[in-house]
């Protein structure tokens, strides 16, 4: 477990180390209100793998987004689910066997899916410029 309160920049560095301990099956559920940091967590992390020039758009409209990294990524973001069976249709099973799978809003997926999780939880502090972050194994 790590807990600690990170720059930006520390947040992306440690978003690189922690992607380099994942494998094929690994699952991260990432936590945190609007604004915590969650995609820039997962955005650091895929271009840690692919290099930095890769642009990593949020999957707030899209809902997930797919990366041909070593092993591949899937990273979504559930925001917009409105009811959890809407889920059936964005091929969580694949990415769960043939990937790293990142999720935003995991609570909106219900009880469709429980995989085993790491979990990696943003809070906003009194000083905007650094997070809580919280990081949890399965
Ligand atoms: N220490 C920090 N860690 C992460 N993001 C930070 C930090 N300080 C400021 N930010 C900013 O907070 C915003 C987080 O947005 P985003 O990652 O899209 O949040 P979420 O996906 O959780 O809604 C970004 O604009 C980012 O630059
Ligand atoms: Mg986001």
């Amino acid at each position: 477990m790590i807990e600690k309160t990170v720059s930006l920049s520390e947040l992306e560095s440690l978003a690189s180390d922690f992607v380099r301990t994942l494998k094929q099956g690994d699952v991260v559920y990432m936590m945190g209100d609007l604004g915590a940091g969650k995609t820039t967590f997962v955005r650091a992390a895929i271009q840690s793998l692919l290099g930095y020039d890769e642009a990593v758009p949020s999957p707030t409209f899209t809902l997930v987004q797919t990366y041909d990294s070593t092993p591949l990524i899937w990273h979504y973001d559930l925001y917009r689910i409105n009811d959890p069976e809407e889920v059936l249709e964005l091929g969580l099973d694949e990415a769960f066997n043939q990937g790293i799978t990142f999720i935003e809003w995991p609570q909106n997926m219900g009880n469709v899916y429980t995989p085993k999780h790491y979990r990696v939880s943003l809070e906003t502090t009194a000083n905007t410029e650094r997070r809580s972050i919280t990081i949890t194994a399965p």
